[in-house]
């Protein structure tokens, strides 16, 4: 692999610890996959922030980072913690607050934004072909495929040089050639919700592992359905990009047709009960502007039940967009989290049993990563639960 003569020097430990390793992660990223050299980022999105999963360990590689003089080159933000401002703190153990908090501080002092959300094309939206380095699937997947930016998917450990070092590896859909679709998807069904939209990318992930799909037949689908279709995709599968647009030109293309049965099969495979939930969740990935907007119009006159909860979470940078409609929420009964979801956080440990969910990514890790039982429905259905009598 090519590198200036400056990328070297950072290679032989000249610009101190945090760069040395950064560094090293890049090489050994870039010569596993064939890349030539490292090119410049736009931005870097990190993942590895909720203390739930990351635990004592990350904390003292972040801590020698910073004592490293690790600094982000590149503008870069946090994915969600495991708390939010004021609620969550008050329900668990104050030590894990004091752990999630410095886990926070030390990437604030290698100067990176401690947006905590999964969605920060919300905060800033990036370019068409700019190159980034993000991890958190989600966004990943609708970086490259609705908003037309390029970035491969990152792990914590690659997403965190990148933002130190300010470059990343050129290779996978860094590429030109890689973007280009291999499989043809012909969805022969029309998708009534999100629900069915996330539960399409779950099918689809299994089916298309890393292969780049074209998907045809989808009728005028807005941004928060893609954002769902590509969460689901993102999970069940290693797929960083899909078309939805473009016509492809090639004959011989590889191709499935998606019919109802695959949806309602797909839907039912991520329901594990029946029951009725403890929560109900809503924001994942965290809520738009016009989600927010929907759930507002849909809990407006209504009380939720006091038996139940109704997580609705954001960014913190969208709950101040959408005051008006955060009002509405709270004076309902839901609750606005910023910073968090459910699955970065220890719900069993608020008793929570049986979750319902409007997205199929959150069902379809739920039960794992929470051990809760999930339903998957739609917003409206989310709703209605949380408030009937
Ligand atoms: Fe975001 Fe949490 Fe879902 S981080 S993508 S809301 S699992």
């Amino acid at each position: 692999m090519y590198l200036t003569r400056q990328e070297e020097k950072m290679l032989e430990g000249e610009y101190g610890w945090a760069n040395q390793v950064s560094m090293k992660i890049l090489v050994r990223l870039g010569e596993l996959f064939g890349a030539t050299r490292l090119i410049p980022i736009q931005s870097a999105h990190l993942s590895g922030v909720s203390y739930k999963h990351m635990g004592d360990a990350s904390i003292d590689f972040l801590t020698a980072l910073t004592e490293g003089s690790g600094k982000a080159q590149a503008p870069s933000t946090l994915n969600p913690s495991s708390f939010d401002p004021t609620y969550l703190p008050k329900r668990y153990h104050r030590e894990r607050l004091k752990k999630q908090s410095r886990i926070i501080d030390l990437y604030t002092r290698m100067s990176i934004n401690p947006t905590l959300t999964c969605t920060p094309y919300y905060l800033r939206k990036p370019k068409q072909g700019q190159h980034l380095a993000w991890a958190e699937s989600s966004a990943v997947i609708y970086a490259n495929s609705v908003l037309g930016a390029w970035t491969n998917r990152e792990g914590s450990p690659s997403a965190l040089a990148a933002a130190l070092i300010g470059k990343t590896p050129d290779y996978g859909v860094h590429q030109a050639a890689n973007r280009q679709p291999n499989v043809l998807v012909k969805v022969e069904t029309s998708l009534k919700n999100e629900a069915e939209y996330g539960a399409f990318g779950i099918h689809l992930g299994k089916i298309l592992k890393d292969k780049v799909p074209v998907i045809k037949g989808l009728q005028g689908p807005s941004d928060d359905d893609l954002k769902q279709l590509g969460a689901g995709m993102a999970s069940s599968g290693m797929t960083a990009l899909f078309h939805h647009k473009i016509r492809s030109e090639k004959e011989k293309m590889e191709t499935m047709s998606i019919e109802t049965k695959d949806i309602k099969e797909a839907a039912a495979g991520l329901c594990t009960t029946t029951e009725t939930p403890d929560l109900i969740f809503v924001g994942c990935p965290h809520c738009s502007l016009k989600e927010v907007k929907s759930v507002a119009g849909l809990l407006q006159g209504k009380k939720v039940r006091r038996d139940v909860e109704l997580w609705v979470c954001m960014s913190r940078y969208v709950k101040e967009k959408a005051q008006n409609y955060v009002d509405i929420i709270e004076r309902a009964g839901g609750r606005v989290l910023c910073d968090t979801c459910v699955l970065v956080t220890w719900v069993k440990d608020l008793g929570v049993h049986t979750l319902m969910t409007n997205s199929a990514k959150t069902a379809f890790y739920a039960p794992t990563l929470n051990e809760v039982d999930v339903t998957l429905a739609p917003i409206n259905e989310c709703v209605k639960t949380a408030c009937k009598d």
